[in-house]
């Protein structure tokens, strides 16, 4: 029986033999497509070769692809664990054909694989096309020689594929497997069609159109092909299995599931866990982390939903990090990236479930007492699931996918209403859709222009002629003094923001007029624009210019920059493989570096760390700069960024030579600009180290010529320190250990001297005076510069000569009142300190006082009033 990597295999090399360039899967995340949260088909990163945006490496390609149906427009989180076949995360097989071959070879080329190769009977498959497509229904007929009952016509969406509610679409033939009689449902089109009988197997789209956000629908440039077969759906056909969990590799994860939980569970649980742990691990892998907004916050849904199912299971532990070494091992060689970012993954999936586990059992406990008296079918309030979205961390869905099993569901509109009001309150800010409509200005340019040339790597001057101009937005011709523009030349030095590099600043000169260039950013992928300033004369689209970078602040970049890969392999080294970079900017002036850690660097690993990359310095080796393949540079060990896509070709920056055994110190994939030699760097100075968001901490550095004066003013304070004492710089800690340790004991001192002198019965001295009021025994006394803290121990001492009795103390201090009463021995039974102390603060000016009926302190604002305080407690005494 083949298993789900044999079918993936044969799959390809059969659309490889049929003249099919194969493409590795792209990355979850979509580059450049603000449109789509996560790839969710397998023409999503072909989409610019249909609509003709761009050209494709091949006319014919085929891939098996990452997707995930999680939020969006395809989205299936709610139902995985309950069905046979929904899934979060799955690979769709493809076949594509940009303007290259259609109907007929698509159609040719399935049914032989499903009845060729894969040797599925004819008898079980059936099709369907869209209502109108003769065409389509006419090539079954013939190709595959299908009977009319079993060509079937579907007027519906089901039969109109489009990627979201933009971008190629277009007709579809779908290609279904009858499972046989023992399982209910009819076959599509049929009044029974949503049994489980007939199962979609593959999705021949005939792509034909474009769909644009303003309705309109036109004819791509040429009619193409994009196919779609979800891997686990025909593993299950060819493994002889109705049930896609049923197939190989669901197997091993859920019984991993299993045995780690000690739960032999047939519900839906075991099979959330391995759905959710595949889409969790592999957008993490990826570089997707789990937050409260975006992907990120899809990514935590997911995986909460999953902690909560675990916690379902019994599990005592954290679950979900334990399992992933299990799905690494099963796909890790499909997909090489699992493997790289395992430790990635395992830390990222152990930081979320401790996180979440503390708030988990405490909101189930919430929900259990807030359902106990639904009635079956009815409604969680919206405010109750609001809180334990907002206390608890509970994700929406993950409410109403814990109240569903008690067949309850949840007041949406209440929901919405109370995240609505907190919003409000909040009042966040929301950049408009302003941006997005500048993005297709700028691709419209890109698409005219074509990229920039970018010299910079080689000069910091060229010669280029300008190619646009905009202004406020739109294009014009030319501008003049003064004013403010956007401009694209066709070559350039000026470096673009990318890869958290700062854009370049500089001058550009030309015959006479010149300005300013505060920035450079990249737009429509390729396309460097200069954000400048005119300071003279007039500068016109054609015009021949001189680009000059300031080449002081590009070289203190450059040393930042090279000094960040060299941070970055440090932590490695000393934290640990999971460190993985989350984010950086590196400047003329310095480097902030984020990257995933659970907790804060000792000094000790702070010192570790400068240690490594200053000795790395040190050894002034030569930087190495090479072009090579994406694939190659990965196997040659470059550490590349989770979720990145690269082009055909990428630079891989090697610097320094590994300080322990063979090899290099640091390989990574990079398009940024760097030092000659590591010497060019001089000195690396970790100034802050901090946390910015839970798992994620942050490092500030400096180089060169700022770290050795940041270093020389921290020496010039510590200079001043030693002058102050008179003491050597080595000897200062010494020094003011001793003077905090003095002043410690000189406080006590000065608290016990005070307590004495206080007991004593102030200046004069002497023995306590004790007068008998009402019957009672009373010590009274005001305290001079006693504060409240320091009352307590008096009144306790002073237990001791009023064994039955009522001692009333007010100290003062910085003119403030504070009263202790304490009564003691059989009076106890008559009187209450409280009350005493209350009656006291009263008298000053005060709101009350608290403690137990034996013990009772308060406040007042006004000291000078102390003596009428004592007078209101034998007042009451005197009752
Ligand atoms: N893009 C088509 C689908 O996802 C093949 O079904």
């Amino acid at each position: 029986m083949p298993s789900l990597n044999d079918i993936r295999s044969t799959f390809l090399g059969y659309f490889e033999r049929n003249d099919h360039l194969i493409v590795p899967s792209a990355p979850l995340v979509p580059q450049n497509d603000p449109t789509l949260l996560f790839v969710n088909a397998g023409m999503v990163p072909f989409k610019n070769y249909f609509t003709g945006a761009e050209s494709p490496p091949a006319p014919r390609a085929a891939s098996s692809q990452k997707c995930v149906r999680a939020g969006g427009k395809h989205n299936d989180l709610d139902n995985v664990g309950y069905t046979a076949r929904h899934h979060t995360f799955f690979e769709m097989l493809g076949n594509f054909s940009f303007g290259d071959y259609f109907k007929e070879r698509a159609i040719e080329l399935a049914w032989t694989l499903l009845t060729k190769e894969f040797q599925i009977n004819p008898d079980r498959l059936t099709v369907t096309v869209y209502h109108t497509d003769d065409e389509a229904a006419g090539l079954w007929r013939r190709i595959a020689g299908l009977p009319d009952q079993r060509i079937i016509r579907i007027a519906t969406s089901d039969n109109f594929w489009s990627m979201g509610d933009t971008g190629p679409c277009g007709p579809c033939s779908e290609i279904f497997f009858d499972h046989g009689e023992h399982i209910a449902g009819g076959p599509p089109g049929s009044p029974d069609e949503d049994g489980d009988r007939f199962v979609e197997i593959w999705n021949l789209v005939f792509m034909q159109y474009e769909q644009f956000a303003d309705g309109r629908r036109v004819d791509l440039p040429k009619p193409s092909i994009d196919t779609g077969m979800g891997l686990e759906r025909i593993a299950a056909v060819l493994q002889g299995v109705h049930d896609n969990y049923d197939v190989d590799l669901f197997r091993t994860l859920i019984e991993a599931s299993r045995a780690l939980t000690g739960s032999g569970s047939n519900g839906p649980s075991h099979r959330v866990i391995a759905d959710h742990l595949r889409s969790s691990s592999f957008l993490i892998a990826d570089g997707v982390s789990p937050s409260n907004e975006g992907r990120g916050y899809v990514l935590r849904r997911i995986m909460r939903r999953a902690m909560r199912h675990a916690h379902l299971l019994g599990a005592e532990e954290p679950l979900m990090h334990r399992l992933a070494p299990v799905l690494v091992q099963a796909m890790g060689e499909a997909y090489p990236e699992l493997r790289r970012a395992e430790p990635v993954i395992v830390e990222t999936l152990r930081q979320e479930e401790e996180r979440f586990r503390r708030t988990l059992g405490r909101g189930m406990a919430l929900l259990d007492e807030a359902t106990a008296s639904l009635p079956p079918g009815g409604v969680l309030p919206g405010d109750t699931a609001f809180k334990l979205y907002d206390t608890y961390g509970f994700p929406l869905d993950l409410t109403q996918d814990a109240v569903r099993a008690k067949g309850l569901t949840v007041d949406l509109q209440g929901f919405d209403a109370a995240m609505a009001r907190q919003r409000e309150q909040a009042r966040e800010a929301w950049t408009g859709s302003g941006q997005q409509a500048q993005a297709a200005e700028w691709f419209a340019i890109r698409d005219r222009l074509g990229p920039t040339e970018f010299v910079g790597y080689e000069a910091v001057e060229a010669t280029g002629e300008l190619l646009a101009l905009v202004v406020e937005g739109a294009e014009v011709d030319k501008a003049g003094k003064g004013q403010a523009v956007q401009a694209v030349f066709d070559r350039t030095p000026f470096y673009a923001e990318s890869g958290g590099q700062a854009g370049d600043t500089g001058e550009v000169e030309w015959p006479g007029g010149r300005g300013r260039v505060a920035d450079t950013q990249k737009q429509a992928g390729d396309l460097f624009v200069h954000h400048l300033e005119i300071l003279e004369g007039e500068l016109a689209s054609g015009d021949r210019v001189h680009l000059m970078v300031d080449a002081e602040r590009r070289m203190s970049t450059r040393a930042n920059h090279s000094a960040t890969h060299l941070l970055h392999a440090a932590l490695r080294h000393v934290l640990g493989p999971h460190v993985s970079q989350k984010g950086q900017m590196v400047d003329g002036e310095r480097i902030r570096f984020d990257f995933s850690h659970g907790q804060p660097l000792t000094g000790e690993e702070i010192a570790r760390i400068e240690a490594e990359v200053n000795a790395v310095i040190r050894q002034n080796m030569p930087a190495r700069t090479e072009e090579m393949a994406p694939q190659a540079a990965i196997e040659a060990g470059a550490m590349a960024l989770f979720g990145e896509k690269y082009g055909d070709s990428v630079r891989v920056l090697t610097l320094g030579q590994a300080l322990e055994g063979e090899g290099a110190y640091s390989v990574e994939l990079c398009g940024g600009t760097h030092v000659a030699r590591t010497g060019d760097i001089a000195l690396f100075k970790i100034v802050s180290e901090g946390g910015v968001a839970a798992g994620v901490r942050r490092i500030e550095a400096l180089t060169g010529e700022a770290a050795r004066l940041w270093l020389q003013e921290q020496a010039s304070v510590a200079k001043s320190l030693a002058d102050q004492f008179k003491v050597p710089v080595g000897e200062v800690l010494g020094r003011v250990e001793a003077l905090s340790a003095q002043a410690r004991k000189l406080e006590k001192e000065l608290a016990d001297a005070k307590r004495q002198l206080a007991m004593g019965g102030g200046a004069g001295g002497g023995a306590p005076e004790i007068e008998e009021v009402g019957g009672v025994k009373l010590l009274a006394r005001v305290m001079d510069g006693v504060g409240g803290k320091d009352l307590r121990p008096i009144a306790e001492e002073f237990k001791k000569q009023v064994a039955d009795g009522v001692i009333a103390l007010v100290g003062v201090a910085e003119g403030k009142a504070a009263v202790t009463v304490a009564v003691t021995g059989a009076a106890k039974e008559r009187l209450n300190a409280a009350e005493l102390a209350k009656a006291a603060v009263l008298a000053m000016g005060g709101q009350g006082a608290g403690g137990r009926p034996d013990f009772a302190q308060g406040g007042a604002p006004d000291g000078a009033k102390a003596a009428e305080g004592l007078a209101a407690v034998k007042a009451a005494l005197a009752g």
